[in-house]
């Protein structure tokens, strides 16, 4: 299983990979906003990806628009609730705290 490391905390987690990084992050107890639950129309959950990618699902249109209208965006950004977790480690930064 790919290995999770969670910043600021630097804690690490098993994920399963076809999950999503906001399940993986929750079932790690990382406290992460997730207004939508999931549907990524909210942004609340914002992170940035420092490793591993590229073993995440591509960006589709959607979280992209989403993306666009947030602040603070750069080139690590993600929804945690769109990105599918691969085979290879990632490290994640939190940005908002719940
Ligand atoms: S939880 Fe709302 S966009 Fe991800």
């Amino acid at each position: 299983m790919p290995l999770l490391t969670i910043l600021p905390s630097g804690a690490t987690v098993d994920a399963i990979p076809g999950t999503t990084l906001l399940q993986a992050l929750l079932a790690a107890d990382a406290s992460l906003a997730h207004k939508c639950d999931g549907k990524g129309e909210c942004g609340s959950c914002h992170v940035f990806v420092h490793d591993g990618r590229k073993t995440l699902s591509r960006i589709d249109r959607a979280e992209n628009e989403k993306l666009d209208m947030l602040v603070g965006v750069g080139s690590r950004s993600r929804l945690a609730c769109r990105a599918t977790i691969g085979d290879d480690a990632i490290t994640v930064e939190l940005l908002r705290f719940a």
